[in-house]
């Protein structure tokens, strides 16, 4: 069985919840407080792990409070935290996340996440069956030598380019599976994209990301995913359940196909079964801490 290895960003979400987003220059009365792990790379690493898998996270932390709470938290889930390198001078990443209606808006602070670099990434120790998964929450130079290293030894890499940046040719090269949401969609290919749209416009405006041999999933929340993989687009409806806060289900998703992958399961199969682990994801406040555990994937799978 192979690993996962998750180079990405550690934070701290700071979450209030109210009856509705504020608009712009206008205040709302919140109702609660909630600090919650959290940061993509993180978050996608727990996913992982919490489905059996040996999973290894490279990131950086701040020497302060927040810092050692992930720590903790993250070491609880049995992540292999030996590349996580506490950094002085700068504070651990926060996100700012305000949740209404089940929908959320977040301004991500970087911090240590910031300062991630391709030393970070050397000492990773990939092999064949492993996969190396990344975002876009940590400087580009350290993802692009991560992938270059995961290349060399054989393993699958994972791009997940949120939040939405454009991708060079170059990183884009070394990507075996893409999983992107839609507002990811329309800024790497200028397609101008709606989350009603029909499928059909998904799967054009996916063509100039497509090469033969890379995957391309595109997460549409409450319809699904819809990949294509090997020439055909398939969709795979979401499980129909009541979502109380998204925030972390796009991660559940790719952690949850990474460990898939790294057990062997063929891919059409791997997306089944993220896609449930992510229905449950969403019924759960906060991100890292709602991600489930292989043996509740399974129960909702045989339902
Ligand atoms: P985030 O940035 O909040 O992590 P995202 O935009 O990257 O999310 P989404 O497309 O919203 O990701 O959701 C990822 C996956 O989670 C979906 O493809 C689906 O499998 C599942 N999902 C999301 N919303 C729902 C929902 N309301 N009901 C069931 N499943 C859902
Ligand atoms: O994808 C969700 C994550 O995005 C949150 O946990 C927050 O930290 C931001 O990075």
């Amino acid at each position: 069985m192979g690993r996962v290895f998750v180079a990405g960003s550690i934070n701290m979400d700071v979450v209030v919840t109210a009856e509705r987003h504020p608009k712009v220059g206008e205040t709302v009365a919140g109702k609660e407080v909630l600090y919650f792990p959290g940061g993509k790379g993180a978050n996608q690493a727990v996913s992982a792990a919490k489905q059996g898998v040996l999973t290894t996270l490279i990131g950086r932390l701040g020497e302060d409070t927040f810092g050692r709470e992930l720590r903790t938290f993250l070491a609880a889930q049995s992540i292999d935290l030996g590349l996580v390198k506490d950094t002085a001078g700068v504070h651990t990443g926060t996100a700012v996340i305000t949740v209404a209606n089940s929908d959320n808006t977040i301004v991500v602070v970087p911090g240590a996440n910031g300062v991630v670099d391709a030393a970070d990434v050397a000492a990773a120790s990939l092999a064949k069956d492993d996969v190396a998964v990344s975002q876009f929450e940590i400087p580009l130079p350290a993802i692009s030598a991560f992938f270059r290293r995961a290349r060399a030894s054989g393993a699958t890499t994972i791009l997940n380019p949120a939040p939405a940046r454009a991708v060079g040719e170059e990183l884009l090269a070394l990507v075996d599976i893409l999983v992107l949401n839609e507002t990811e969609l329309s800024l790497l290919t200028g397609a101008e994209l709606g989350e009603n749209d029909e499928l059909m416009y998904f799967i054009e405006a996916a063509r100039p990301l497509r090469s033969n041999d890379r995957s391309i999933c595109i997460t549409l929340g409450r319809r699904g995913v819809l990949a294509l993989v090997g020439g055909e687009a398939m969709l795979i409806p979401a499980r129909k359940v009541k979502a109380i806060d998204t925030t972390g289900a796009g991660d559940c998703f790719v952690g949850a196909l990474a460990a898939g992958l790294a057990q062997g399961t063929p891919i059409r199969e791997a997306l089944t079964y993220a896609n449930a682990a992510a229905s449950i994801c969403v019924q759960r406040m906060g991100a890292a801490p709602s991600m489930p555990t292989a043996a509740e994937v399974t129960e909702v799978l045989s339902r």
